[in-house]
């Protein structure tokens, strides 16, 4: 641990924030009296407005042609899918959503990744299981459950892209993190959606979860420069936060090196 006071005071500001259930019910009734609590009713547009303001990409041709099952998604997080996404485009990609819902994403990813994608999904809502239509699966149990998410990946024979759009609390997001990312391919990717839920203000929610999390992956990340113990991962190639949404890369190779070219200097 470093002892200067700068890095001091990242260190706090990346502490997770506690207070007293007092102080937050006081804030929460705070933001609701002077409405300035934050909502996302204001943010929902209908899919035609919503369109005009998408980044254009094939993702977001996708989207707002669909006509199967019910999506709901973020429309900024159309355009990093592509980004992130399509290099798994028409190959044999396996990847596990967190969170069905009512079916549809299932149904973009599989008319994304093509039909020689593998595409799982899993819900702790029994009804989800009458929501996904083959080739697409659909396992029902909690992303909170490390046999079942285990076995789902089991049955998968792998898996290489992971999205968790599940509860979004940020102790299911940990746990199923800590789960499926070791089971993930090297070079893999694993996102996680609405992480502005770790600001939430309702009583009963706890902040600052998720995104400590993220913090930690970033310490381990840079482990080969602190000697501190990893405390989450050695195996985190890359961290990509944007709002709301982080896609973590899985690293190909664990090493790291320094060196000069051409061969005539040393250190
Ligand atoms: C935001 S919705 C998923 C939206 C869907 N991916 C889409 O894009 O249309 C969240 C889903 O997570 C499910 N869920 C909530 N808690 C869960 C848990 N502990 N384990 C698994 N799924 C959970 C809910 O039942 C719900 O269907």
């Amino acid at each position: 641990m470093s002892k200067t006071v700068g890095s001091r005071a990242i260190d706090a500001l990346a502490a997770p924030v506690t207070r007293s259930p007092f102080r937050r019910v006081a804030s929460w009734l705070y933001r609701k009296i002077s409405r300035q609590r934050a909502g996302i009713t204001h943010l929902w547009f209908p899919p035609e407005q919503a369109r005009a303001i998408t980044a254009p990409s094939p993702v977001a041709d996708l989207f707002y042609g669909h006509s199967g099952r019910p999506i709901n998604k973020w429309t900024h997080y159309l355009d990093l899918y592509e980004r992130y996404f399509s290099r798994f485009r028409n190959t044999p990609v396996r990847m596990l959503e967190i969170g069905v819902f009512e079916g549809g994403s299932l149904e973009l990813w599989r008319n994304y990744f093509g039909p020689k994608a593998l595409i799982y999904g899993i819900d702790i809502d029994p009804a989800c299981a009458s929501k996904v239509s083959e080739p697409n699966q659909v396992r029902i149990g909690s992303q909170t459950d490390p046999a079942f998410l285990a076995s789902v990946v089991e049955e998968m024979g792998g898996v290489d892209l992971i999205l968790d759009d599940g509860s979004h609390k940020g102790s299911h997001i940990i746990t199923s993190f800590r789960t499926l990312f070791p089971l993930l391919s090297d070079g893999g990717l694993y996102a996680i959606e609405d992480m502005h839920d770790d600001y939430s203000e309702w009583p009963g929610t706890r902040r600052n979860q998720s995104l400590s999390f993220v913090k930690r992956l970033i310490d381990d990340m840079h482990g080969t420069f602190t000697g501190l113990p990893a405390q989450e991962s050695t195996a985190v190639g890359g961290l990509h936060m944007f709002d709301s949404i982080v896609f973590i890369e899985k690293k190909i190779d664990q090493r790291t090196a320094n060196t000069i070219v051409p061969h005539s200097v040393a250190i």
